[in-house]
């Protein structure tokens, strides 16, 4: 979907100035983003009610693997937990103190129980606490919780005792110390996975405490983001730029699996890692890797080292960024996505929950500096004038006319926005053609949604015509699995309609379910739709309803050849 930007304004971060004629009057009159947003038209345009839930966004804190492995004990741990309040972390919003691999026993205890590695978690001298509780208590006491790993298998990657077996007497376990947190993993595993997640979810659910439940199945799987309140989506990170990179674009594939409750997780941060020099990312990557994890909603689990003397000020100002974190942590919960690719520079934006109001990244991955332009169209707002901010120099830069172009981002940096506007236009009259509208959120599995075209492969605009069993179709979205497409209604619509398929560019292969949301309420469920099956017609009453979700899912088979077709999607809707 390239749309072609009419009117680029010209900007740079540094100068914090405009440049050529885009400066006009912000949209509410204030004058630069920092004024209040513009007001609601009505009521249509209220952000919606806070979900609830354990991880209603995504889980902050911070885990001892990236960075120390096995290396760990109690009294490390607490000193760490001291570290995420004297640095500030706790107060922007880190809570999660979580042990990883190592921290138990080879083998259990005669009746089955877990057992603490008691050399580096030492029980109480004074009798009754495990070394774990201890390390809970105190990690409590300073108002943060605890987070603790586990395996699905008979050992743990660290080959201590794994959990198989063992799943409700270990939550009982981990529940009677405290524990607010497991990370499950995947090692020494031979059965079922999706059974074994479950199977342990429902254990720490019969336990008497809330559990977060962080799945570590290494890949991403449609079940694990039912079961699990985040689900690792890739490999294991490294300390690399590389493996930073390749986690985001390998996470960026499944962005609309994720969300309030179960969120995409492209692993822990290795923001820090490299403190006084002693690794390869630099502090521009790392500030790029914390914006980049912040807007898609990645879980913000730090891995470096918290402790007092540390931390480099550079690493402390990135992880206490609360500009930035508030992208990640906005109550909405949609995972920001790859808007639009070009070479090596990058659009990724989120709806945040406010009228107009958008976090964008613009991300040079390229080896010298680039000018990036951020249509405003293509972020899902109107045309015409909007305020941006930049959040990483914490200034307000302008207010600029349907584009802003944030000039020389340098190499492996950001320019980390947000930009506040008007909504586009709602839908007017009978049989509005989807396609002829702006969506206000297009996540997609495979390049952006198309408009009038099959979704093609990666690049925008690369779709053939959308043909569902041979018959043709003008108009229509183009979609790849898992996608998800918002469009706003102002209660002024009384219907959507649309023939759905597998385009037949997938030659007969490929399998997705289309559902049709309106306001959190699913009105339509296609079931499974393979790339044989007959088209499909929905129409679903929108009447009253504020906002139109399209999604596809892949089907739980993964998301080969899942080229789904909306044909001739369209809204009815008052004049
Ligand atoms: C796996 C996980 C890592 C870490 C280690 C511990 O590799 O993916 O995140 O937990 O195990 O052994």
């Amino acid at each position: 979907m390239q749309r072609s930007l009419a009117f680029f304004a010209c900007s740079t971060l540094l100068a914090l100035a405009a440049c050529g004629g885009g400066k006009s009057a912000s949209p509410d009159g204030s004058g630069g983003a920092g004024g209040s947003a513009p007001p609601y038209e009505t009521d249509d345009d209220l952000p919606l009610p806070p979900v609830a839930g354990l991880a209603p966004t995504p889980p902050m804190g911070w885990n001892s693997w990236n960075k120390f492995s096995c290396n760990i004990t109690g009294a490390f741990v607490e000193a760490v937990a001291d570290g995420m309040v004297s640095s500030g972390m706790k107060d922007a919003g880190f809570e999660f103190i979580n042990i990883d691999d190592c921290w138990s026993q080879a083998t259990r205890a005669a009746d089955g129980t877990l057992q603490p590695d008691t050399v580096h978690f030492p029980p109480s001298t004074t009798g009754g606490n495990d070394g774990i509780q201890i390390v809970a208590d105190y990690v409590h006491s300073k108002g943060l919780k605890l987070g603790i790993y586990g395996d699905r298998g008979t050992e743990t990657c660290g080959h201590r005792a794994g959990s198989q077996g063992y799943e409700m007497q270990d939550a009982m376990t981990w529940a009677s110390w405290g524990v607010d947190y497991l990370k499950y993993d995947n090692c020494a595993a031979t059965l079922d996975a999706q059974t074994q997640y479950q199977t342990m979810r429902d254990a720490l659910t019969a336990t008497d405490r809330d559990f977060v439940f962080s799945i570590c199945a290494w890949s991403f799987y449609e079940w694990a983001s039912v079961i699990g309140n985040l689900q690792r989506t890739t490999t294991d990170i490294t300390n690399t730029w590389d493996s930073i990179v390749s986690n985001l674009q390998t996470n960026k594939l499944v962005t609309a699996y994720g969300g309030p409750n179960h969120w995409n997780d492209p692993d822990m941060l290795e923001v820090g890692n490299s403190d006084f020099g002693a690794g390869p990312v630099t502090d521009l990557e790392n500030q790029s890797h914390f914006s980049l994890w912040a807007i898609v909603d990645a879980p913000l689990i730090a891995g470096n080292d918290l402790r007092d003397g540390h931390m480099a000020d550079a690493t402390k100002a990135t992880l206490t960024n609360t500009e930035v974190i508030a992208l990640n942590q906005d109550a909405l919960g949609l995972p920001g996505y790859e808007v639009r690719e070009s070479g090596d520079q990058s659009v990724w934006a989120k709806p945040l929950d406010a009228n107009g109001a958008r976090g964008v990244v613009l991300f040079n991955a390229g080896a010298a500096p680039a000018d990036i332009t951020v249509g405003f169209a293509e972020i899902g707002l109107s045309l015409g004038p909007a305020t941006v901010r930049d959040l990483l120099g914490h200034a307000d830069l302008g207010t600029f006319t349907d584009s802003y172009t944030a000039t020389a981002v340098p190499s492996h940096g950001t320019a980390t926005l947000k930009i506040l506007g008007g909504e586009p236009a709602r839908p007017r009259g009978a049989g509005a053609y989807l396609s002829d509208l702006t969506p206000t959120y297009a996540a997609n599995g495979l390049g952006p949604v198309e408009r009038d075209t099959n979704n093609g492969a990666s690049d925008a605009g690369d779709g053939g015509p959308i043909k569902l069993r041979g018959q043709a179709f003008s108009k229509g979205l183009g979609m790849s699995a898992p996608s998800a497409v918002i469009f706003r209604l102002g209660k002024v619509c009384t219907s959507f309609s649309a023939t759905v398929g597998v385009d037949d560019a997938a030659g007969g292969a490929g399998s997705v379910v289309f559902q049709v949301w309106a306001d959190d309420n699913k009105l339509f469920d296609s079931g499974t739709v393979t790339g044989m099956s007959a088209a499909m017609p929905v129409m679903v009453d929108l009447t009253g309803l504020r906002r139109l979700k399209l999604v596809v899912t892949n089907a739980g088979d993964g998301s080969a050849l899942d080229r789904a077709d909306w044909a001739d999607a369209k809204v009815d809707c008052a004049p």
